[in-house]
């Protein structure tokens, strides 16, 4: 492997930051603009044992030295409350199946195809600004579904919000009964994102940007 990799990456990242942080630069500016995000289903694959690493790293577990199959994609974005201000100490865990299509859940089946270099689960706490950064993969179909990421936000003992996010163009989403039952245009092109390809990246990786909209303000 290239090893420049996890420097560029880091790089890239710290690109993508800058730049979220500069289209925000007002807090609660564009509050009136904000669409809260849609609760969805946890669906049955949340992990029933989770990984050994839960770290927001989905690509290498632990000392591991054989990164995950899949395009690479960095996904971040902000939790913010409804007046549109970043809400910290929120952890934001995200599960998805591997590019074989298997949660790392025991009860999916085709447990024997699953990539056991792919952590499936992970978890990032956000600090003042609410931003959240995973490297993961780019999300793949399985059976009966469209391509998505579950999200669960928490704070403390509290679940603040359950949620998947979906790519932008994939023809699948229009015949995914999860994805068309958000009926609102607006709520489900909130969690319609685009993975677009980073400029320069000789691997093909792609940046994600998704902000969690809480329809409330979590006590601190
Ligand atoms: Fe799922």
């Amino acid at each position: 492997m290239d090893p420049n990799f996890f420097r560029q990456s880091r790089r890239l990242f710290l690109g993508t930051m800058a730049f979220g942080a500069a289209a925000f630069a007002a807090p609660g500016a564009f509050a009136e603009e904000l669409v809260r995000t849609p609760r969805q289903t946890e669906g049955p694959f949340y992990p029933d044992k989770l990984p050994l690493d839960t770290d927001n790293d989905l690509l290498i577990i632990n000392n591991s030295i054989t990164p995950a199959v899949g395009k690479v994609t960095h996904l971040s974005g902000r939790v913010l409350d409804a007046k549109g201000e970043p809400v910290r100490n929120a952890l934001v865990e995200i599960w998805q199946v591997d590019n074989n299509a298997v949660y790392i859940h025991t009860r999916c089946p085709n447990q024997e195809d699953r990539d056991k270099n792919f952590q499936g689960f992970g978890r990032f706490l956000t600090g003042s600004s609410g931003e959240y950064y995973f490297r993961t993969i780019k999300p793949v179909a399985y059976p009966g579904r469209t391509p998505h990421i579950h999200f669960k936000v928490r704070k403390g003992t509290k679940d603040l919000l359950t949620t998947q996010c979906y790519v932008k163009g994939e023809p699948q989403n229009a015949r995914d009964g999860v994805y068309r039952g958000i009926r609102d245009a607006k709520a489900r092109q909130s969690v319609t994102i685009d993975f677009a390809p980073i400029k320069g990246s000789r691997i093909g990786e792609v940046a994600a940007r998704f902000d969690i909209v809480l329809g409330f303000t979590p006590e601190s």
